[in-house]
């Protein structure tokens, strides 16, 4: 403890020791409301946040909460919303209703994550951008207004997903498919449901589901025009959760050009 040899210089013994015995005393009761409050945010944290938001908030297929500024919770009161809330529509759930100490410790833990932004991606954003033009990602993916809409718009994927989901949608994208965002869980899972129509006369279709309801299904077919279908004309609906529609680009991708697309997927829509 620096401070005693000094104050025992400066004052009398005893009053030296008082004075170091309270602001020990002090310092203890102002930390461990603190700790407790983070210790508990961060159990909570692990059982209710992580599968979408990543290890200590690293980012999966829900935002990374490692920044110092989170886009929609600019601050504590907002942050405390959302938690409590959920985006419903945006694929965050209200979790579960969680009281005033679950809130506060949830709120203290997230806003912990912002202090030590996880590294980087390893990689070169730019020579990212010349792989994803070079390998033609644009034939089914929109950034910016530019590209195809066979899978979903790119322009701000580094905000929505954290970097080893990305990495796995280039190399294994069955193994990351999209939640999608529609408010009906048992819909939003499979916004980008890979379907093959069956119709009591002429040929199968294949193509990913748009929309569905009692009486019909839309497809947009592997050639991109959309197809609309009445149920009652149709033998069979084959729905194949988990196919994933994409190429895989392992065979056409060095390491370090991995990391360079990932860089660059991390970088689109990223908060600064
Ligand atoms: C089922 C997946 C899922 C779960 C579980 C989940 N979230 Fe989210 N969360 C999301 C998605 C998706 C978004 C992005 C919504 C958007 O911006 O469109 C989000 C957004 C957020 C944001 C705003 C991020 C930003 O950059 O503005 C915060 C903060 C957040 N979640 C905290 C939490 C906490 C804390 C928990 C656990 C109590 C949690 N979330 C549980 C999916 C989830
Ligand atoms: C033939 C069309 C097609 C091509 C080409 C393609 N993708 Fe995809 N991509 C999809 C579809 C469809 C999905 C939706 C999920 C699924 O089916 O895997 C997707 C999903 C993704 C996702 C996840 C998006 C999300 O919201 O989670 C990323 C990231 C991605 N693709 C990046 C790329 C990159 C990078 C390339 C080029 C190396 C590429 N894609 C080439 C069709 C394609």
């Amino acid at each position: 403890m620096p401070p005693a040899p000094f104050l025992s210089r400066v004052l009398p013994r005893n009053t030296g020791f008082l004075l170091l015995a309270t602001v020990v005393v002090l310092q203890l009761s102002a930390a461990t409301p603190a700790t407790s409050d983070l210790e508990l945010g961060r159990q909570l944290f692990q059982n209710l946040c992580v599968t979408c938001h990543g290890f200590a908030g690293a980012g999966g297929d829900a935002p990374v909460l490692a920044r110092a500024k989170l886009l929609r919770a600019p601050d504590d009161d907002a942050l405390r919303a959302l938690i409590a809330e959920g985006l419903p529509d945006r694929g965050m759930p209200r979790v579960r209703r969680l009281t005033e100490n679950e809130l506060r410790g949830l709120v203290t833990y997230v806003r912990s994550l912002g202090s030590v932004p996880p590294a980087p991606a390893p990689g070169n954003a730019p020579n990212g951008q010349q792989i994803y033009l070079r390998l033609g990602c644009a034939a089914c993916h929109t950034i910016n207004g530019q590209g195809g809409t066979i899978g979903p718009e790119l322009t701000a994927i580094g905000r929505m997903r954290g970097a080893e989901y990305l990495r796995q949608s280039v190399v294994n994208p069955g193994a990351v498919l999209p939640r999608g965002t529609l408010p009906i869980p048992a819909r939003g899972l499979s916004e980008y449901l890979p379907v093959v129509i069956v119709p009591r006369e002429g040929p199968p279709v294949k193509g990913l589901r748009l929309n569905e309801d009692s009486f019909t299904i839309q497809v947009r077919n592997n050639m991109n025009s959309i197809q609309s279908f009445r149920k009652s004309d149709l033998e069979r609906i084959e729905k194949q959760p988990g196919k994933s529609q994409m190429p895989v680009y392992t065979a056409q991708l060095k390491a370090a050009e991995l990391n360079d697309l990932v860089a660059y997927l991390c970088s689109l829509g990223a908060a600064p």
